[in-house]
């Protein structure tokens, strides 16, 4: 379905995998748009459901007269996968910016969320830039959740042991094929409140998997007499990704509710950090939401400090805390 809308914009609106073309032709407009902002506008999952036939979710791409064949002028990804509210991440090329791309993509989402009555529409803006606070003024979309990103020096941490795993708690590496029910079990568990993370199911583990960063020896599990009790996953993001250097990141640190309280997400931390700097690496990141006071007070401790900022907008008020990377 094509519709024309203002300004010489064609919106195409599809569900399901996108041709390997189109699918090439968005990471070039993210990549572009990355280069030009300086933070990439578009995170990991969307770009992974890309090429989905079970993503939940719609793709919108406009293109505008100005654009070359086959280049796109913006890209939205909209996430219906909740029935309340429905998610999205919009970008448009450097070259096609003012030009009305971002409203009709956005108009376009609205629309796509409000296919279900009362659903809402939010956006992520990443980095939060000028030019989405801006915008999002514009159309009226206020502030309703942020996500921080957290940095350590990893030549800086302090040198002590880490903190000790609570009694009868032993760690292991993930082992692909085996482990991936049980962590989905108490991923889901530990992330109950969480919109995106506590959603992840075993596919969209095994898509992990299948990228080339994945490393079992860095996703580690904790067990008690062979319970899984919590985990720490590690992502060695190559140079170039997140600076010129190779980065690390905690990226899921999950306890689950009945062992939580006890020190093991301190102590999985340590782990995975220790698992890091082993790697070679110097510096580590995490993602955390601004109003997590729980992970965020654990992850000042270990020496984590804030360096950037996620944004979502959105139209309605804030329902669950979400965007925490930790739970407590
Ligand atoms: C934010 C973004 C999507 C805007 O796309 P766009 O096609 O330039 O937006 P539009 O042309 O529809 O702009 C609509 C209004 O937003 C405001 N706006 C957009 N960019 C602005 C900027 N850089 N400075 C000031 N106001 C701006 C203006 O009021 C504009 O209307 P006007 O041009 O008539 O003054 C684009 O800059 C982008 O892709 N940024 C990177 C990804 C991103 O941040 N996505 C999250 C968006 S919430």
């Amino acid at each position: 379905m094509v519709e024309p809308t203002r300004a010489r914009v064609a919106v195409d609106v599809r569900a399901g995998a996108l041709g390997a073309e189109e699918a090439d032709a968005v990471r070039r407009l993210v990549a572009d748009a990355a280069a030009q902002d300086g933070v990439a506008p578009v995170s990991e999952q969307p770009l992974l459901w890309l090429r989905s036939d079970e993503a939940p979710v719609v793709h919108v791409l406009a293109r505008s007269g100005a654009a070359a064949d086959g280049e796109l002028a913006g890209y939205a990804q909209v996430d219906v996968g909740a029935t309340t509210s429905a998610s999205a991440e919009l970008v448009v090329h450097p070259s096609a910016r003012r030009e009305g791309v971002g409203t009709a993509l956005l108009t376009t989402a609205r629309e796509t969320a409000a296919r279900v009555p009362d659903r809402t529409l939010r956006v992520w803006a990443h980095g939060a830039t000028p030019a989405a606070r801006s915008f999002a003024a514009a159309v009226g979309m206020p502030v309703v959740r942020e996500l921080w990103r957290m940095s350590l020096d990893l030549a800086d941490r302090p040198d002590r042991p880490d903190r000790p795993l609570p009694p009868h708690v032993t760690v292991r590496p993930f082992v692909p094929g085996e482990d991936e029910e049980a962590w989905r079990r108490v991923n889901s568990r530990a992330f109950a409140y969480h919109p995106e993370q506590g959603r992840m199911t075993s596919a969209d583990l095994r898509a992990r998997e299948a990228e080339a960063w994945f490393d079992p020896a860095g996703f580690l599990l904790a067990e008690r007499e062979g319970l899984l009790l919590g985990s720490v996953w590690t992502k060695v993001h190559a140079a170039g990704e997140l600076g010129d250097e190779p980065v690390g990141e905690i990226y899921v640190v999950g306890v689950d509710p009945d062992a939580q309280g006890l020190g093991l997400g301190g102590a999985l931390t340590d782990l995975g950090l220790t698992h890091l700097a082993a790697r070679g690496l110097r510096r580590a990141v995490l993602y955390t939401g601004a109003e997590n006071e729980v992970a965020i007070r654990t992850y000042r401790r270990v020496g984590f400090e804030p360096e950037s900022v996620d944004v979502m907008f959105g139209s309605d008020t804030p329902g669950s805390p979400g965007g925490v990377t930790m739970a407590p």
